[in-house]
This record gives structure tokens, C-alpha cells and sequence, in this order.
């Protein structure tokens, strides 16, 4: 059942060596382009991007959201990446998410926010001025064990946070594969094996772990403790890297506001839950700089509507970036207004604002992240004073949107 470690230390080379950071430059540079269309007036965007169709129309971008059975999760990579609730679709899709649905929305009741909250204060207790970045590993952490407690495992969160470098790159090759074609393909299965096996290996270890998967797969007629394996360590993967992402991003811009900070301040010293200034900053974040900036749909029908023609089959780039700098639904879209008239102002998102998706297929963490992100926000403003001295240091993408990093950020204890 579980596969045994061939390479205990690292994922095999590819022959050519430069496919990593090829990968690395395509990804960022599609990044870079569905920034940079969002300062061309609407009209003279092109519809595709590279030789795919490209949606950021906050109409037919709500429409796609709201029917994943016309435009579904595309099976491209699907057995380089494993089964798991991210890429499936249908029943088999609702198979998965049902093993860890139930805990997220638990794990996100009111009740849970001091629980949740402890974790993010230990993290902040331990930063360090002189080591900023260490910062991103610590909130990481945090992430990791408010995720681990809502399904009731307990793996070394180490050995699990030590692997996330070997995620990231695995990630970021099968989405340039997916727009490029799989070069290597053996190398990229044993790749994929050798997380795999790791991963099985860390759960393995842990006797609640093992009860988790052994519940989560019980009366299944299949070998199905692998893409058990898969699908815990791609959820771990996804709800951690977009809630640190969106905290460094925070970090950065709240730096660079004194005033804005020492209001920020002031909510979060007061005690309260309704944090209405650091809610809306932290919405604003993340649709200035949405983790997920685009996710690609494939037809499973001929479309003709909206203005658009598309044929079955045919793969679409949803621009999260695009929707959420769209000139029909947001005023001064291009510019960072912490407490923005359509957060502050009003009491649900606009629709256009869509960081987490919506639909059937909307984030599956969404509450908890919303939660733990206010938590360490409001944790780190009580405790650090932070100073951005240099503005801007570019992102860096591998299925989520970060800084490249926190260079130019320093802490000093209020
Ligand atoms: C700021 C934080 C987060 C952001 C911006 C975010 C964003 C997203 C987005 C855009 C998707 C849809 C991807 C697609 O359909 O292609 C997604 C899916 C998902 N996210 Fe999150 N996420 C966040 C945090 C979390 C957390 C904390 C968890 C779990 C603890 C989580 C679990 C999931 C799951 C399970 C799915 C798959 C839903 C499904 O299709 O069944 N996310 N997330």
C-alpha cells in the first residue's frame, strides 16, 4: 500500500536543467501580463492570453463560478498531480470534499477564533527583528497547525513545512507543463511519486493521521489510501500557502502606511471581534494582490454568450487579477484604498471581488482563512510596529501569489 523511499533527499534532476526555471520565468511573466492588461482600457484588451481564452468580465466570471459542470476543472495533469478535491469534478469530487468539508466549517465557528487565534500569537511571540525572514516560516506554522487541528491530526508540522520548497516546484512545473506540454514525463511521475511517498510517510507517523485516512477511505473497494495521502497534503499545501501569502503582502503594504497602521492599531488593541479598518485592509490586499490570480476552466460544452464564443474542450484563463481591477465594478481600480467605499461601506463583498471564487467550487477554507487571517493581522499589530523601507521587491508565483520576499521590512517591538 505505501510505496517505499527509493530517494530519501530529493526530487530527481530533470536531463535538462534548465525546465525549473523556465517554468519559474513563464509563470511569472503570464502573472505579469494579466497585471499589466489591467491598465489598458477594456477595449483594447486581446480576449486571449498566449493561445488561450482569457475571462475577467465580472459578469461571465460570475457565470463561469456559478456552473462548473459547463466550465469544469480541467483533468490535463491529472495523474501527475493525484486525485484530489482540487482537480476532480463530479461525484467522485464530492467524495473528496466530503472528508474535509464538515471539519473546515467547524473549525471556522465562532467559538473556534481564541483556539485558532493562539496559534498565530505564538507564532508572532517568536519574531525576531534581526531575522525578518524567518517570518513567512513562522506564520506558516501557525497555518499549519490551526489546518492540522480542524481535521484532529497531528503530523510533525517540521517535516511537513520542510517539503513545501519541493511543493512549490512541483507545482509551478505542472502548471507550466499544462500550458507548454509535459517534457520528461518519467521524471515528472517520479517526482510526483517521491512526494508522495514522503508525505505518506509523515502521516504514516502519526497514529491520528493514519485513523484520518484509514475513516476517510473506509469501504472503499480501491487501493485509495495514495490519493488519500494526495489530497490531505494538497489541501495542507493550498490553505497554507494562500493565508501566509496574503500575510506577507500585508505586512509589506501595512509598512508603508504609519497612519493607516496606527489606526489599524487601535481596533486591534481595543478587544473587539468587529475589526471593520483591518477587515477591509485585508480584503483590499487580496484583491490588489489576489494569492490566486487566475485558475483555468476547460468547456464541457459549446458556449456562446456574453459576448464570447467558446467551443468544448476549449481551456479558459479566469483572471481573479483582472476581475478584481475590472473599471465596471470597481472605482480607482488600480489604486490601493485600504478602506475602499465597496469594503467599508457595505456589508457583503461586491460581487466582483472573488479571491476565494464562489459556486460550488468556491474555496472550501474560506471562513477559517478569513478568521485565522484577522487573528495574526490583529496579533502582529499588537506586538510589532512594522517599517517598509523598500516598496516594492516583485512577487513570486507557485500556485500562490507572494512577495518575492520580506527584504526591505523591519520589525520593532511597540
Ligand atoms: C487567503 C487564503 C485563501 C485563498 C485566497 C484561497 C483561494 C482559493 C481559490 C481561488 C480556490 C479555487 C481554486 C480553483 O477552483 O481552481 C480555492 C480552493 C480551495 N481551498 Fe482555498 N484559499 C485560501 C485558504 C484556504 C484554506 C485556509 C483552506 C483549508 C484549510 C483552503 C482550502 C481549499 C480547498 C479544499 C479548495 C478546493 C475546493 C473544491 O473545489 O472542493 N483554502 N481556494
Amino acid at each position: 500500500m505505501v510505496l517505499a523511499t527509493n530517494n530519501p533527499t530529493a526530487l530527481q534532476p530533470f536531463d535538462e536543467p534548465s525546465i525549473e526555471s523556465d517554468a519559474r520565468k513563464t509563470l511569472n511573466r503570464i502573472i505579469l501580463e494579466l497585471l499589466k492588461r489591467t491598465v489598458v482600457p477594456v477595449k483594447s484588451r486581446s480576449p486571449n492570453i498566449g493561445n488561450l481564452a482569457l475571462v475577467e468580465e465580472p459578469e461571465l466570471a460570475e457565470f463561469m463560478m456559478r456552473n462548473p459542470s459547463l466550465f469544469q476543472k480541467n483533468f490535463a495533469l491529472v495523474a501527475a498531480l493525484g486525485d484530489s478535491r482540487f482537480n476532480l469534478n463530479g461525484a467522485r469530487w464530492e467524495t473528496f470534499r466530503n472528508r474535509t468539508q464538515p471539519a473546515y466549517n467547524s473549525a471556522s465557528r465562532p467559538s473556534e477564533r481564541s483556539s485558532v487565534a493562539s496559534h498565530y500569537q505564538t507564532a508572532v511571540d517568536a519574531f525576531d527583528p534581526d531575522n525578518v525572514n524567518d517570518i513567512e516560516v513562522l506564520l506558516g506554522k501557525a497555518a499549519l497547525r490551526v489546518f492540522m487541528q480542524a481535521l484532529g491530526i497531528s503530523p510533525s508540522i517540521d517535516a511537513f513545512i520542510g517539503l513545501f520548497p519541493q511543493v512549490r516546484t512541483h507545482a509551478k512545473l505542472l502548471q507550466y507543463f499544462s500550458w507548454r506540454g509535459v517534457k520528461e514525463p518519467d521524471v515528472l511521475a517520479k517526482r510526483a511519486n517521491w512526494l508522495d511517498t514522503q508525505f505518506s510517510d509523515i502521516f504514516m507517523a502519526d497514529s491520528l493521521s493514519r485513523d484520518f485516512i484509514q475513516q476517510a477511505i473506509s469501504g472503499s473497494q480501491l487501493d485509495e489510501w495514495h490519493p488519500a495521502v494526495t489530497d490531505l497534503m494538497q489541501n495542507a499545501f493550498a490553505g497554507t500557502e494562500t493565508t501566509v501569502a496574503t500575510l506577507c503582502w500585508a505586512l509589506r503594504l501595512v509598512g508603508q502606511n504609519q497612519a493607516l497602521q496606527e489606526h489599524m492599531r487601535e481596533e486591534a488593541l481595543s478587544g473587539t471581534n468587529d475589526m471593520p479598518v483591518i477587515r477591509s485592509f485585508m480584503s483590499e490586499v487580496m484583491r490588489c494582490l489576489p494569492p490566486i490570480p487566475f485558475v483555468v476552466r476547460e468547456l464541457t460544452a459549446d458556449y456562446e454568450g456574453h459576448g464570447r464564443k467558446f467551443k468544448e474542450g476549449q481551456q479558459i484563463v479566469l483572471s481573479i487579477v483582472g476581475l478584481h481591477k475590472h473599471p465596471d465594478a470597481w472605482s480607482d481600480p488600480n489604486q490601493f484604498h485600504a478602506t475602499r467605499s465597496e469594503f467599508i461601506d457595505s456589508k457583503s463583498a461586491p460581487k466582483a471581488f472573488r479571491p476565494f471564487l464562489s459556486g460550488p467550487r468556491v474555496c472550501g477554507g474560506k471562513r477559517l482563512a478569513e478568521m485565522e487571517m484577522l487573528a495574526a493581522m490583529a496579533a502582529i499589530l499588537r506586538k510589532w510596529h512594522i517599517i517598509t523601507d523598500e516598496a516594492d521587491v516583485g512577487y513570486e508565483y507557485a500556485l500562490a501569489m507572494r512577495p518575492a520576499s520580506l527584504g526591505g521590512v523591519r520589525i520593532e517591538a511597540i
